[in-house]
């Protein structure tokens, strides 16, 4: 371990429980979206966790989670798969509960919820999520992307970060919850004050915020039902009882807390490398039937999240002592480019077969929008090299670093040529 090129947490990292022995506490920040770099692959550093003197398992001080405190990490798929899969031994209780820092107890429903109960609130909202609920909603998101590229397309250039990714999906996302658009810039702040500003009054005040929102909201759509998904949820009920009004804002809230910049940060990472890679590019321009596997590889080589897990109960892992109450992090952001798993895995296949990573997560709580997502992410590439069929750059000279996890890239202008 002395000379593995991974440091140890430095002196000013939050304490390990101690349990922990000190020479497994390491600064993994690199791989878990808290270190910007300027890579063509940002996440290559993650190499290093895969390789085999790496420790199985290690200790990462600092907040994971949405939450205060720090958590045992593994890094290779077949760990990862055991995190997201033994519901006997992981608990996703208390998993990114910021309506804490509101002094809310509720859950945040689905993903706070372990089994079996969990699957009582999927099979409530899954028939809005499916394959075919999206056939349905495929024309509405095409017209959205239409509407959005037709204004940029003949003027050569357009910020993809942030006059498109963050806008579309949030777009998409407002229509199916019945959320009027009014609210798109006070949804976004609160949204960046909750996931990405460190002070803890800031995030909460923003709670505070979206929570009466969303109080307000559910009573409207209980005093005038609709066709929405919001107001589904708010008149739902599961085996003939009406849900609770915890149950209801649960809900609400962990839709809204999941369904606003996942996509936006997915679209600018994804822009960021065929803006950086013209035969990438001109290979989905010239073959659109390959574009439902190379939104898989996008999303394998970006992994956004890292899944945290509370240990329900003490157990050996690797040698080392796990206790119950104990956290644990599957970093994704190793796991999607583990050797065992992926053949060439730091090379970009837009063909990939079997592509089964975790940027979706895994298990029971794997995304219930990754219908939504994908076909948002497909939508957009098919409707993108009709309507820009130039080849496009990232404007010279502009920054492109990139923070490898959901912080991503704010800023990202995109240029081509046009037809004078
Ligand atoms: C590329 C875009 C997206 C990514 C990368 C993503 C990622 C994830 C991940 C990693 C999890 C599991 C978290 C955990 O197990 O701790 C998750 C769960 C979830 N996501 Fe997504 N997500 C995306 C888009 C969406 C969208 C568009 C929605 C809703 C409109 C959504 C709603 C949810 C919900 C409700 C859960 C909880 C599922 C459960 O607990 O059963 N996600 N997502």
């Amino acid at each position: 371990m002395t000379d593995f090129p991974v440091p140890r947490a430095p002196a000013d990292a939050p304490p390990a429980p101690a349990h922990v022995p000190p020479e497994l506490v390491l600064d993994t920040r690199f791989a878990n979206g808290q270190v910007t770099n300027n890579l063509p692959d940002p996440y290559i550093a993650t190499d290093i966790l895969l390789d085999p003197a790496f420790p199985r398992i290690h200790y990462y001080p600092w907040p994971t989670s949405g939450n205060q405190h720090g958590a045992w990490v593994v890094t290779r798929y077949e760990d990862i798969q055991r995190v997201y899969e033994d519901n006997d031994i992981f608990s996703s209780e208390g998993v990114a509960q910021f309506q804490m820092l509101a002094g809310e107890t509720w859950p945040s429903i689905p993903l706070g919820i372990d089994p079996p109960d969990h699957g009582k609130y999927r099979k409530f909202l899954n028939p809005w999520f499916t394959p075919v609920a999206m056939n349905r909603m495929e024309p509405r998101i095409r017209g959205i992307i239409g509407e959005m590229v037709d204004e940029f397309a003949d003027k050569g250039e357009v910020d993809i970060a942030w006059d498109f990714g963050r806008v579309f999906p949030v777009r998409v996302f407002l229509d199916l919850m019945g959320f009027p658009f009014a609210m798109f810039d006070q949804f976004l702040a609160w949204e960046w004050d909750i996931l990405h500003e460190p002070a803890i009054a800031t995030k909460a005040a923003a709670v505070q915020g979206i929570l009466a929102y969303l109080r307000g909201f559910i009573a409207e759509k209980q005093a005038a039902p609709d066709n929405t998904l919001g107001s589904f949820i708010a008149n739902g009920a599961i085996d003939g009882k009406p849900l609770t009004p915890e149950e209801v804002i649960g809900m609400t809230w962990f839709l809204w807390l999941g369904g606003l910049d996942t996509v936006a940060s997915t679209i600018s990472q994804m822009f960021r490398r065929l803006g950086m890679d013209a035969a990438l590019q001109e290979r989905i321009r010239a073959n659109p039937d390959i574009i439902p596997t190379a939104v898989e590889e996008f999303l394998r080589t970006q992994p956004l999240i890292n899944s945290g897990r509370k240990v329900k109960r003490d157990f050996t892992w690797h040698g080392v002592q796990i206790k119950a109450g104990d956290w644990v992090s599957a970093f994704d952001s190793s796991g999607n480019f583990d050797p065992a798993q992926f053949a060439n895995p730091r090379s970009f296949d837009p063909e990939r077969k079997a592509n089964r990573h975790f940027t979706l997560a895994g298990g029971v709580h794997i995304c219930l929008g990754a219908h939504l997502a994908r076909r948002e992410l497909r939508l957009l590439l098919d409707e993108w090299f009709k309507r820009v069929p130039q080849p496009f750059r990232i404007r010279p000279g502009v920054d492109t670093t990139v923070t490898p996890g959901l912080l991503s890239i704010r800023n990202l202008p995109l240029v081509w040529d046009v037809a004078t």
